[in-house]
């Protein structure tokens, strides 16, 4: 192969950071694959629309045919967001014998083992790194890094939306409206925000993180979620006075019971260090038997920490297309999700 060409379906908040990390990187990727890595198509809702972009405006389509019967369409990088059409257009690429890039939790929490099966069935891959953490590589981290382990926990803050809208009422007393407003200006909220201050998105990355960590299969159902709505007028200031922080956490844990896993606002120590993670910053503890405990830390949202994490997807996806693989391995869950609130 010469070249990887990219067909993007979104060039929103995520789909914009792509497109500027591969133009202003490009000499960098070009150097660690050997070949350019170019965008060839791109889907949107309005193709008409005026962009600040480099990319020629004949290259923007509503027709999402355009992408995936185009021959010389390598990989399909899956950033429009919501759940029905992003999933029916994962599963167009796959059984195109596209490999897929996806920041989309939406789709990865509830549909994540059917996909992969799927990309295992066509000999595709599908990374989806960003769809948990932003810029923190937590997926391959689980998936690699701490593989030899048994998980028995993960907790920490995974919404960098309801974090940002804590802080600024903590540090800046902004009105809880304010905040929100401010987190959706930088592109941090989802198109729907009630997903993140309602804990769902929260959830959803929670049951991916934990399918992954505990080799089973985790349904939103099975994730307790209690959203911003719970804290009370004065909670914060009251929190303030004893020593504390809220923050909105999710905590998946797994004993001979089986799986706990909920997200909701908390109460935590000012010394312990969830506590001064701040705006958008995410933080998660995994511990592992033979690791011990692990933290990993960094940007949960935005543009370009996003789409550094979807060009890591694209890069891994590369390597394996010019070895002509596809690497990773879809593993069927080791154990059936017994979560602990089925038998409550
Ligand atoms: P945006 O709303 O900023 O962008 C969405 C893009 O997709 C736009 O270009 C839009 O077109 C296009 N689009 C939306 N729906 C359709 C459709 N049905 N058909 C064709 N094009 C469509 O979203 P984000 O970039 O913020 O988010 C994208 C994905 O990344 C989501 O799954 C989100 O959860 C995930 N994500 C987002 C993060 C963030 O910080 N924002 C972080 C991690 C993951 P047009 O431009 O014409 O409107
Ligand atoms: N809305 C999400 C958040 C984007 O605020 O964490 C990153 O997944």
């Amino acid at each position: 192969k010469s070249e990887i060409t990219i067909g993007l379906l979104g060039l929103g908040v995520v789909g914009g950071g792509v497109a500027t990390i591969l133009h202003e990187h490009q000499d960098d990727l070009n150097h660690k694959l050997g070949v350019p890595v170019k965008i060839k198509k791109v889907l949107v809702k309005d193709a008409t629309k005026k962009r600040d972009t480099y990319l020629a405006q004949e290259m923007f389509t509503t027709d999402l045919d355009e992408l995936i019967e185009d021959p010389s369409i390598d990989l399909i990088v899956e950033v429009i967001g919501g759940a029905t059409e992003a999933k029916q257009a994962i599963e167009r690429a796959l059984r195109a014998g596209k490999g897929v890039v996806t920041a989309n939790k939406d789709v990865m929490a509830e549909s994540g083992l059917e996909l992969l099966k799927l990309a295992d069935e066509n000999k595709c891959d599908l990374f989806y790194e960003a769809s948990v953490g932003g810029g923190i590589p937590l997926i391959r981290t689980l998936e690699d890094g701490l593989a030899s382990d048994r998980i028995t926990a993960l907790t920490g803050i995974v919404n960098g939306t309801t974090n940002f809208i804590l802080t600024k009422m903590k540090l800046e007393k902004k009105s809880y409206e304010e905040a929100l407003a401010e987190a959706t200006e930088l592109g941090f909220a989802e198109a729907d925000p009630s997903a993140d201050v309602d804990g769902i998105d929260a959830a959803r990355k929670m049951a991916i993180l934990a399918s992954l960590a505990f080799s089973t299969d985790v349904h939103l159902d099975n994730v307790f979620v209690r959203g911003m709505d719970v804290i009370q007028e004065g909670d914060l200031e009251l929190a303030e006075q004893f020593g504390y922080t809220v923050k909105m956490a999710g905590s998946a844990k797994k004993d001979e019971d089986g799986i706990e896993i909920s997200v909701e606002p908390v109460f935590i120590r000012n010394a312990h260090p969830l506590a001064s993670v701040n705006n958008e910053f995410n933080a998660v503890y995994v511990y592992g038997d033979a690791v011990g405990e692990t933290m990993f830390y960094g940007p949960g949202a935005g543009s370009l920490p996003t789409a550094t994490s979807v060009t890591g997807d694209i890069i891994a996806a590369c390597r394996n297309l010019l070895l002509g693989v596809n690497g990773r391995r879809v593993h069927a869950p080791q154990h059936s999700c017994k979560a602990k609130s089925d038998d409550q």
